[in-house]
């Protein structure tokens, strides 16, 4: 089954063809919103997403080899995420599935980024380690639903790092700004370590750092090492709580964060030291893809998920564990 995927949830708008049967990613296409200062204001999100969509589309086919007739199911990201954005992926995936006759799917992103890693490693029922920039959660199958074990209970990991790094004036996107500058200090700071039960907390160590900087206790490379060590520490605490209460032995990585080479070899380590398995994906597959949607589109099909066009409307605020799992047993 050839499935077209359309990611949308932010300021990615990504579109990806694959080969289902196969489980293969045939092309994986994505055009990124980005300011030179500032944050993201939907509604100019959501007209990048309309004057590129076709763009991303026609590129994810030609890049396929495929054509519009070769598409048997359309699949698109319908919860969570930005309204504004959200509604030109199902916009664009509805008018496709009209207009070419298949079937139409919407699924959940936060567990497509499982999914994903189900498929293209030889994790068979990881905990995962969501860590993009809006999003912080720790997520696993457990009671035939996904749970969020653990989140972040104010900003995202990324957007912490993004707004550490634009205070810092490195620009747009901080993660990997901070991530070769860590590389360079030499002195580990301690900073407030903030793990609440399963939960972590950045806003306190944001204003924390600034302060430190602003009065001039600690070099840019100082702070960039001992904020990755703290942040990443907090992450990987929460997760391995995660792993010890299911007893999962998997851990996968996933969001944008995820590329940091650093947070990679930190999880290898704690898994090494439990006796698990850490599953790393491409940098491609951990940032916000469609490949993904994709996969996760196929999966639901296969098991009799069936959608009509009226049950397609997007939901910004779709809690994970209220998804129907039917492609799992
Ligand atoms: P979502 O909508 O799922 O929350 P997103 O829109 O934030 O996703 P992603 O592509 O998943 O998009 O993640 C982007 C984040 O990843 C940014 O905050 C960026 O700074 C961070 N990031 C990217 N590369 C690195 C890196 N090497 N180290 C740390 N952070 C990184
Ligand atoms: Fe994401």
């Amino acid at each position: 089954m050839i499935i077209l995927g359309i990611e949308s949830t932010a300021h990615t708008f990504g579109a990806s063809i694959i080969d289902f049967d196969n489980k293969k990613v045939l092309s994986n296409e994505k055009m990124n919103y980005t300011t030179k200062s500032g944050g993201m204001i939907p509604s100019k999100v959501a007209d990048f997403h309309v004057e590129n969509c076709d763009k991303v589309i026609d590129s994810a086919l030609e890049k396929a080899g495929k054509t519009f007739e070769d598409v048997q199911l359309i699949s698109f990201s319908q919860s969570p995420g930005i309204g504004h954005m959200l509604k030109i992926g199902a916009f664009a995936a509805r008018t496709l599935s009209k207009r070419l006759n298949v079937p139409i799917i919407g699924v959940n992103h936060c567990i497509a980024h499982l999914e994903i890693g189900r498929v293209l490693t030889d994790a068979k029922d990881p905990v995962l380690l969501y860590a993009s920039g809006a999003n912080t959660q720790v997520i696993a199958y457990e009671g035939g639903k996904y749970r969020v074990f653990g989140e972040t209970l104010d900003i995202g990991i990324g957007n912490f790092l993004d707004s550490l790094a634009r205070f810092l004036g490195l620009g747009f996107p901080g993660g990997p700004k901070i991530q070769e500058l860590a590389k360079k200090g030499k002195k580990f700071h301690k900073l407030p370590y903030v793990v609440k039960g399963m939960d972590v907390s950045f806003g306190g160590l944001l204003t924390h750092c600034k302060n430190l900087y602003s009065q001039k206790k600690i070099s840019i490379e100082d702070l960039c090492l001992s904020v990755q060590e703290t942040v990443f520490a907090m992450l990987l605490e929460v997760s391995e709580r995660a792993m010890a209460h299911t007893g999962k032995k998997e851990l996968l990585l996933g969001g944008g964060v995820a590329c940091n080479t650093r947070l990679q070899e930190m999880s290898n380590i704690m898994c090494k030291e439990r006796d698990a398995k850490c599953f790393i994906l491409e940098n491609q597959y951990n940032v916000d893809n469609a490949a993904m949607i994709a996969m996760l589109g196929g999966m639901m099909h296969t098991s009799g998920t069936r959608q009509e066009l009226k049950d397609t409307e997007v939901n910004p605020y779709l809690r994970t564990d209220e998804v129907l799992v039917s492609w799992r047993n």
